[in-house]
């Protein structure tokens, strides 16, 4: 019986934890995070153009590679996660890239981001690259981007696509429904930044979040879509068959038809 079966969808947040905390000294060791994987992709800087000068905020920032990104276009970065391994990982990343005195890093479940903050507001809030799956409830983050994010200032996420996750890992039967489920434990040893890796805390709860279950819970709160993209393409080799077309970005191969692997979306805080 796989590890998984003895556990409910329930115990989503100390199972994510412990599955997190074991990963994120392994992820700043890795060639994956080495080799640039975990920064701002070409089509993330094109959405959100230039930062000089911002004041950006992550929650979910795991070991800081997209705020160093940021930090190192002038941006004034608060990064948050609810590991303390991720973040102490980000804090020495980021001394080591030069850009400590731009970087703020914070231990925080993304729940409680606001009052980690103590209330501050900021440009630009970043999220996205693997962040909603590991959230049960899209209304109270929803409403957490909002605290976080200035009037007149924006949120940005760049996702995989819901469609994706559907997928099987070994191949392309869909295995999940598109629609939320409450929920759904797996067994995942290793990590996808080093296969190789040998780990003992190995249970996940995983949410599948359709596209327009995000965006209603953004609108309900009060943000104006501005921007909406989806890609046939992603920022993670999912799958052996996929093609590198370009440098970090895979593509389904030409036999087999092209689905959305990643979206992104931008929003406005009106003033
Ligand atoms: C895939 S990473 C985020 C993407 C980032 N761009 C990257 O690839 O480095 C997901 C992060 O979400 C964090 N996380 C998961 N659930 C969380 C929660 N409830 N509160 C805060 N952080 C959480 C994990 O610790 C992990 O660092």
């Amino acid at each position: 019986m796989s590890a998984a079966a003895d556990h409910d969808a329930s115990e989503w947040r100390d199972l994510n934890h412990a599955w997190w905390d074991e990963r994120a000294p392994i992820h700043v060791e890795s060639l994956f995070y080495r080799s640039g994987g975990g920064g701002l992709e070409d089509f993330e800087r094109e959405d959100i153009g230039p930062v000089d000068g911002l004041s950006v905020v992550h929650p979910q920032c795991h070991i800081g590679t997209d705020m160093i990104s940021l930090a190192k276009g002038g941006a004034s970065t608060v990064g948050m996660d609810f590991s303390a391994a991720a973040i102490e990982g980000a804090a020495r990343l980021a001394e080591h890239n030069g850009v400590g005195e731009r970087t703020e890093w914070l231990v925080s479940d993304v729940y409680d981001s606001t009052a980690a903050v103590g209330g501050r507001e900021f440009d630009l809030v970043y999220t996205g690259m693997g962040a909603l799956c590991w959230l049960p409830d899209m209304d109270r983050w929803a409403a957490q981007m909002w605290a976080l994010c200035r009037p007149g200032g924006h949120l940005y996420i760049s996702e995989f696509h819901p469609m994706q996750d559907q997928l099987h890992d070994d191949d392309t039967r869909f295995e999940r429904s598109y629609f939320p489920t409450g929920g759904d434990l797996f067994d995942e040893p290793g990590s996808y930044a080093d296969k190789e890796a040998t780990t003992a805390e190995n249970v996940i709860v995983d949410f599948i979040h359709p596209v327009s279950e995000v965006v209603t819970a953004l609108l309900a709160v009060g943000f104006v879509l501005r921007l909406f993209r989806e890609f046939p393409f992603t920022a993670y080799a999912r799958w052996p068959w996929l093609e590198e077309r370009e440098e970090g970005l895979w593509y389904m191969p030409d036999d087999r038809p092209d689905i959305p692997l990643m979206y992104s979306l931008l929003l406005d805080r009106p003033s």
